[in-house]
């Protein structure tokens, strides 16, 4: 006996949505659900398309379909149950996906990264060795800015607001030295282990999204780091945040 083409129907539909959920993993990413569905839709209405355009598959598809749903004189014994088992199940299979949609995720929506990652230890023992020497402050702080300009302008900007011309292409952006979430409560031995390591640097937390951020303990030497340090305070007028600001919190 030749296959009912509503069988062929349900067994090409059936074939396809398989292959896209089981098979296509195999060779790239799973899909979305929603793209699936989608795509599933796209296939009922081609094969919907297809029988219809022939008046005699047409009748051939939908008459076990209407024959079924409305019942006749030849139903065989059991037609009724599984009709009123079908009828039943349509509404409680939607209902289910319904609550199924509706439960609420607790599977944040992607991992959060974390901007300001606690350092390694050894980072805490960094400290500025023009610190204390005021009187060449200034001197510093233009040689700091010789450093800059060279060196940071590039993705920090000429204002150190993180617009310089590569910003637009990085993801995540360079950091705005004016905003007070960045160097301002910052302390300068952080500072400097940013400067020191960058983007490389950054612990697991610090991801997914890769820093640009240069590690410049390959390209400057230690002095030049600092003074450039001494420069972004000097230019934005925050303060680095220091020991005797933790305790006023
Ligand atoms: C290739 C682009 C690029 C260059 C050049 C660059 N940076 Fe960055 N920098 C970034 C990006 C992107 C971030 C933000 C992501 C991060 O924290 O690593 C960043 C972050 C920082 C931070 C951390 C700020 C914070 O709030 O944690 C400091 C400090 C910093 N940069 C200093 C510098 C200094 C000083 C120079 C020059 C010596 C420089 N950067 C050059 C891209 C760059």
């Amino acid at each position: 006996m030749r296959m009912p083409l509503i069988a062929k129907a349900a067994v090409l539909e059936i074939g396809i949505y398989l292959f896209i959920k089981l098979g296509m993993p195999l060779f790239t990413s799973p899909l979305p659900s929603s793209v699936i569905s989608m795509y599933m839709i796209l296939v009922t209405i081609s094969i919907l398309l297809y029988v219809s355009i022939y008046e005699d598959d047409y009748g051939k598809f939908y008459v076990p379909i209407t024959s079924f749903i409305r019942g006749d004189e030849h139903d065989k014994p059991g037609r009724k149950m599984s009709r009123v088992a079908v009828l039943i199940m349509i509404p409680l299979f939607f209902g289910f996906r319904t609550y199924q949609n509706v439960q609420p995720n607790f599977e944040p929506p992607f991992p959060q990264r974390v901007i300001h990652p606690a350092p390694p230890g050894s980072a805490a023992g960094f400290v500025n060795p023009y610190g204390d020497d005021e009187a060449n402050h200034e001197k510093y702080v233009q040689e700091g800015r010789d450093v800059y300009f060279r060196n940071c302008v590039f993705c920090h900007g000429d204002k150190l607001d993180g617009k310089g011309f590569f910003a637009h292409a990085l993801n995540v952006k360079p950091a705005n030295f004016a905003d007070p979430t960045t160097i301002s409560m910052l302390m300068e031995s952080f500072v400097f282990w940013r400067v020191k390591t960058g983007g490389i640097g950054l612990p697991e937390e610090a991801t997914p999204w890769d820093s640009a951020m240069p590690r410049w303990e390959l390209i400057l030497t230690e002095e030049e780091r600092w003074k450039a340090i001494m420069f972004l305070y000097d230019y934005t007028g925050w303060k680095p945040r220091t020991w005797e600001m933790e305790g006023d919190e």
